[in-house]
């Protein structure tokens, strides 16, 4: 197999967001999604087109995200979660588990000067056991050194499972339960809500999943539950602040009842 150079220099995002690239559209006053999550899909495809490893698709996505986090900065959203590794990704081959593993720990330490100058929050939801310590260690140090951030907060899902996050709302409900401090009959969606990994950030509004699969794949099931989906064709590593844009502007146009009727 002949592998092609990649030039990530040219693939690079400039150092602060608003300098280059084309201008967010007009959305409506109030019309943005304030949470947009973002299943972040395609790499591996994109990778095996340019006959190279998986990895490198991996590799040639890291600008598109900061590129996206720029976009959803000017478009005016205000939580931003993206799907970066799911507990059923575990299920790859070693060599790519670790990879992804030391890839995140790495992109959160050299980035994060740039998302502290942004106004980035860096945010983490996943489950802990498996997780690499050394990922930890990076979302930690990054998420107390961007704690006062308030522009945008970038909600890294990494071993992220939406059942698993329920489950382990489930868990401790039931410890409380135990405790006496709840009763067992009273178990609200409001108290689901409230023990899941990130209890402070609303509901999802838009989810967008690019690489023209059409499906979830166990992405923020209770937060998204009333969520706009939006399939985009282009694999991940051909994205950027543009897919957003389109997608907020599909979103705009939509008509969200919630099950309600809507008033003429
Ligand atoms: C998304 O791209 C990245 C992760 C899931 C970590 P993939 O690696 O799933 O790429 P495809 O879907 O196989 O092309
Ligand atoms: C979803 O993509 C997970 C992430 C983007 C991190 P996958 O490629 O793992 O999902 P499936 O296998 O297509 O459902
Ligand atoms: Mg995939």
């Amino acid at each position: 197999m002949s592998f092609k150079a990649v030039d990530y220099q040219s693939l690079d995002v400039p150092a602060a967001p608003f300098a280059e690239g084309g201008r967010v559209p007009a959305f409506p006053a109030g019309a943005v999604p304030r949470h947009v999550g973002v299943i972040m899909d395609g790499n591996g495809r994109w990778a095996q087109q340019r006959g190279l490893v998986r990895t490198e698709g991996h590799r040639a996505a890291e600008p598109v995200v900061f590129d996206t986090i720029a976009g959803a900065i000017e478009a005016g959203v205000r939580y931003l979660s993206l799907y970066t590794f799911s507990t059923e990704n575990w299920k790859r081959s070693p060599s790519e588990v670790h990879f992804l593993m030391g890839f995140s720990r790495d992109i959160i330490h050299r980035r994060v000067s740039q998302m502290d100058e942004w106004g980035v929050r860096v945010r983490w939801s996943g489950r802990r056991p498996r997780l690499w310590k050394s990922v930890i260690n990076e979302l930690e140090t990054a998420m107390e050194r961007t704690k006062q951030n308030t522009t945008i907060d970038v909600v890294f899902c990494i071993n992220y499972g939406g059942r698993a996050e329920i489950a382990d709302a489930a868990t401790a409900i039931a410890q409380e339960v135990a405790a006496g401090n709840i009763k067992g009959s009273k178990v609200s969606e409001k108290m689901i809500a409230e023990h899941l990994y990130n209890p402070d950030i609303p509901d999802c509004d838009l989810v967008i999943r690019t690489s023209g699969e059409q499906r979830t794949s166990n992405f923020l099931p209770w937060e998204a539950a009333y969520a706009e989906l939006a399939f985009v064709p282009e694999l991940f590593p051909d994205c950027g602040r543009e897919v957003l844009w389109r997608a907020i502007d599909e979103y705009v146009h939509r008509d969200r009842r919630f099950g309600g009727v809507k008033k003429s």
